[in-house]
């Protein structure tokens, strides 16, 4: 069984004050949310005070990105260790939002992967096709790539540590989600490919969602088959909005 994993990404947002009145308000709204795993993913510089307000909840804390190297002569990054210091259990790395603005590569995602892997940071490993890609058909080739490129690095018995999450580029902060049906079809064409590159444990990885996920639509993404969770931008901002999307198996029919 896998269990369903809700995460937020504040990307650039919220200064430490903000940050922490979020999650003031937010724990007392999550009473009843269990059998869940939340997690939060605040800007680098809010990492300390957020990490500091969910202690004592089940809440994990998350950085958007790391630097693969483990320290030393490159100005404004951040290593693994220094995540490990703070208290995150998960980073995000390969968002779109980095490899289309700042050039990152398959490559520097995997290595990235495989230094939080050794500092015991679960890495959640984005990928997604960008509106022409999709246009020309090519959905499942450029996502297997990444896949199997970002991914190289990770040991088979490290693989149910790591999440992968499925953002359609054209689907993020646009407000156009992806039906239920079109992400569980890419869902499944990226679960095969961790059962072959994994075997058995492959399946028990978790596949998240991500792409203008909001209170509405979460239910229906989430009832899909290959669907364990949510990546979650603009509708994380509000804790009200982001505690509904937590508890989405509460959620009233359409
Ligand atoms: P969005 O962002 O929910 O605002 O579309 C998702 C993401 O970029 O992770």
């Amino acid at each position: 069984m896998r269990r369903p994993i809700l995460a937020a990404n504040w990307k650039m947002q919220k200064v430490t004050g903000e940050a922490e009145s979020f999650v003031r308000a937010f724990l007392p709204l999550l009473k009843s949310a269990s059998g869940v795993d939340v997690v939060i993913a605040p800007p680098f510089t809010a990492l300390e005070r957020v990490g500091t307000a969910l202690r004592g909840s089940e809440i994990a804390l998350a950085a958007q990105n790391v630097n693969a190297e483990e320290g030393g002569a490159f100005t404004g990054e951040i290593a693994p260790g220094m995540l490990v210091d703070l208290g995150c259990g998960y980073a995000i790395v390969g968002h779109s939002e980095r490899r289309t603005l700042y050039g990152e590569t398959n490559q520097g995602v995997a290595a990235k992967a495989a230094a939080l892997l050794a500092h015991q940071i679960r890495p959640i490993v984005c990928v997604g096709e960008s509106l022409e890609e999709r246009e020309s058909e090519r959905t499942f080739a450029v996502i297997s790539s990444q896949i199997e490129e970002s991914l190289s690095e990770v040991p088979r018995d490290r693989s149910a540590e790591i999440v992968v999450a499925y953002e359609p580029i054209w689907a993020i902060g646009t407000g156009r989600t992806a039906t239920p049906e079109m992400a569980q079809e890419v869902h499944a064409m990226i679960r095969e490919q961790l059962r072959q590159r994994f075997g058995e444990a492959g399946g028990e990885i978790r596949i998240q969602y991500g792409g203008s996920v909001k209170p509405e639509n979460v239910r229906d993404l989430m009832a899909q088959t290959d669907i364990d969770g949510a990546l979650v931008g603009g509708a994380s901002l509000e804790p009200e909005s982001f505690a509904k999307i937590v508890r989405f198996d509460e959620q009233g029919g359409p």
